[in-house]
């Protein structure tokens, strides 16, 4: 480490540590030693996979973000919590009765919510999470797809509600039933659909599976990608 690299004191899971400064707690977690084999995935603030907590000195307050894209503060008491063990309702999107709203029968819990904002000021991806509660509440599923949408299922309201609600799941049911049944489909999916019946790509699938993992490489870097 070059020595003109400052350094901050963190700790990490109860046990201090010197790492360099403006690193992501993520990255700073690594520099201490840790490897990271669960609480990580794609490093780039899309996959909830590294939900992390903390606190900073002489503040009492907890914070909660995603250790890719929080950075390391100095003095920083840092904890992560790699996987929620939040209750998903068991369910299959083509059985759900679409006369009721599916979210109160599968999630009654939402009705014990208190508009406290507690999860709305948890979420790392600053989601108005409260505001789709009371329209899941209200039978809004479309809005609370459409406020829900850029969830990333890392459950950290879940795990600061008082009323413990499981508002990642709500979302993501809201999401499905949504997209099945409400959104307007998609002209250019059903076309895509239809070939894939059709056997349109079955000529172009036996020749990917009958190639080399070079040839596969090639393959790849040449694909046609939308610029
Ligand atoms: S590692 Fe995927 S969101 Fe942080």
């Amino acid at each position: 480490m070059s020595a003109d690299v400052e350094m901050i004191q963190v700790y990490i899971m109860g046990r201090p540590y010197k790492v360099p400064q403006g690193l992501t707690i993520m990255k700073a977690m690594e520099h201490a030693g840790y490897r990271l084999i669960r609480g990580v995935g794609c490093r780039g603030g899309f996959c909830g996979a590294c939900a992390t907590v903390y606190r900073r000195p002489g503040d009492y307050k907890l914070y909660a973000d995603l250790a890719c894209q929080a950075t390391a503060e100095d003095g920083m008491y840092i904890a992560q919590i790699p996987s929620v063990p939040a209750d998903r309702a068991p369910w299959v999107l083509t059985e759900l009765d679409r006369n009721t709203n599916p979210i109160l029968a599968l999630y009654p819990e939402v009705a014990r919510c208190v508009a406290c904002n507690t999860c709305t000021r948890a979420c790392p991806q600053e989601l108005e999470v409260m505001d789709y509660i009371q329209a899941a509440l209200r039978g809004d599923i479309s809005q609370v797809a459409e406020l829900s949408f850029d969830c990333v299922q890392c459950g950290l309201c879940a795990v600061r509600c008082p009323a413990e609600i499981v508002h990642y799941h709500v979302g993501q049911l809201a999401r499905r039933v949504h997209g099945a049944y409400r959104a307007p489909q998609a002209a250019h999916l059903a076309d895509r659909v239809r070939e894939v019946e059709d056997g349109s790509f079955e000529q172009a699938l036996d020749t990917l599976q009958k190639m080399s993992k070079d040839e596969l490489v090639e393959a790849y870097k040449k694909r046609d990608v939308e610029r």
